[in-house]
C-alpha cells in the first residue's frame, strides 16, 4: 500500500509512519521540517519519499500529491493529519490568525484532497477501493472547547467535508474516514501554548490523554477496513452525542476547563 501523510515530521502523523512501515506500507512523509523527516525515513530503512511541503500553500499540496503518483504509481490512503492548535480567546484571535489557522488545518486538507481525488479516479480497485481519504479531525469536532474556539471551528470544518465527501466518493469507491482523538501526547499542547501565548492548565482529574501509539494503531484498523469515523477513544464519541442533545449541560462541564484557563 502506498500511505501520504501530512504532519509526519512530529506526534500522530510519525507515529503512524512508524506502525505503517513496520507493516511494510509504501509511505510518503511529509511536513515542514525536513530534517525530522529524513531522520525518520533513516529510522525506517530509508525506503520511504520525504517530500517538504506546507499544507497552508496550494502549490505544496498540490506538489505532494503529484510527487507521490510519479514515485509509486498510485496514493491508496491519503492521511491529511497536518494541523495545529492555538490557545486562546475567540475574541483575542486577530483576523490573521484566524486564517492562518484554517489554512493550514481545513485548506490544507480541502487542497490535498482536491489534488488526490483526480488521481484516486483513475486507479484499479484494491480489496473493493480505488482509495481512501482519511482526515485526522478531533473530538473537538463534536464540542467546541473553550479558549481553543478557532480550533475547534476548524475540527469542525474537516468533520463536516469528511461528511459530505464520503457520500460524494462512494460511487466511485473511494472511502472517506474521520478520525477524532481527544487530547493526545504529542508536541500539540506546546504548539498551543506558544501559538496562543496562555498557558495550558494541567490534565484536570479524570481528564484521558491518550498515546499516539493507540490512536494511530486505531486508524491502522481503518486503513485496513475502512470505517466512516475512528474515535479511538470509544466513549468519547457517545458522551460528546449527548453533550449535543444536552448543550447547557455541556456548557456546566466546559465552564470548568474555562475556570482553570482563568487560574
Ligand atoms: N494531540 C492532540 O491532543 C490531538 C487531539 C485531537 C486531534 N489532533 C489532531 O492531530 C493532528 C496531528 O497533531 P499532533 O497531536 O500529532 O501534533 P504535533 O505533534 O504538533 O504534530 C503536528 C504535525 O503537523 C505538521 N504541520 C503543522 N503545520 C503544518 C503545515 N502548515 N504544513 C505541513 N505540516 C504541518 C507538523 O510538522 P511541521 O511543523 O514539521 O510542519 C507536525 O508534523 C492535528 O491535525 C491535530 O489537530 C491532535
Amino acid at each position: 500500500m502506498v500511505v501520504v501523510i501530512t504532519g509526519a515530521s512530529a506526534g500522530i502523523g510519525a507515529e503512524l509512519a512508524r506502525q505503517l512501515s513496520q507493516l511494510r506500507a509504501r509511505l510518503v512523509l511529509s511536513a515542514r521540517r525536513a530534517d525530522r523527516l529524513n531522520e525518520l525515513n533513516a529510522e525506517l530503512g530509508g525506503r520511504h519519499l520525504v517530500v517538504k511541503s506546507d499544507v497552508s500553500r496550494q502549490d505544496d499540496c498540490e506538489m505532494l500529491i503529484a510527487r507521490a503518483v510519479e514515485h509509486f504509481g498510485r496514493i491508496d490512503t491519503l492521511v491529511c493529519n497536518a494541523g495545529y492548535g492555538m490557545a486562546r480567546a475567540i475574541a483575542k484571535t486577530s483576523a490573521e490568525e484566524m486564517l492562518a489557522i484554517f489554512k493550514t488545518n481545513v485548506f490544507g486538507t480541502t487542497d490535498c484532497i482536491r489534488a488526490a481525488v483526480p488521481l484516486m479516479e483513475k486507479q484499479e480497485p484494491r480489496d473493493g477501493f480505488r482509495g481512501q481519504i482519511m482526515i485526522v479531525s478531533s473530538a473537538a469536532a463534536r464540542r467546541g472547547l473553550p479558549f481553543f474556539g478557532p480550533y475547534s471551528a476548524t475540527k469542525f470544518a474537516q468533520l463536516g467535508l469528511s461528511e459530505a465527501l464520503r457520500v460524494e466518493l462512494k460511487p466511485v469507491k473511494i472511502a472517506v474516514t474521520s478520525v477524532h482523538p481527544v487530547g493526545t501526547e504529542t508536541e500539540f499542547f506546546k504548539v498551543a501554548e506558544q501559538q496562543g501565548g496562555l498557558k495550558m492548565p494541567p490534565p484536570g482529574k479524570g481528564e484521558v490523554r491518550q498515546s499516539s501509539e493507540v490512536v494511530a494503531r486505531k486508524m491502522i484498523q481503518a486503513i485496513r477496513k475502512p470505517r466512516p469515523e475512528v474515535w479511538p477513544l470509544a466513549p468519547a464519541r457517545y458522551l460528546l452525542s449527548f453533550a449535543t442533545l444536552m448543550p447547557s449541560i455541556g456548557d456546566r462541564i466546559m465552564s470548568k476547563y474555562r475556570g482553570e484557563f482563568d487560574q
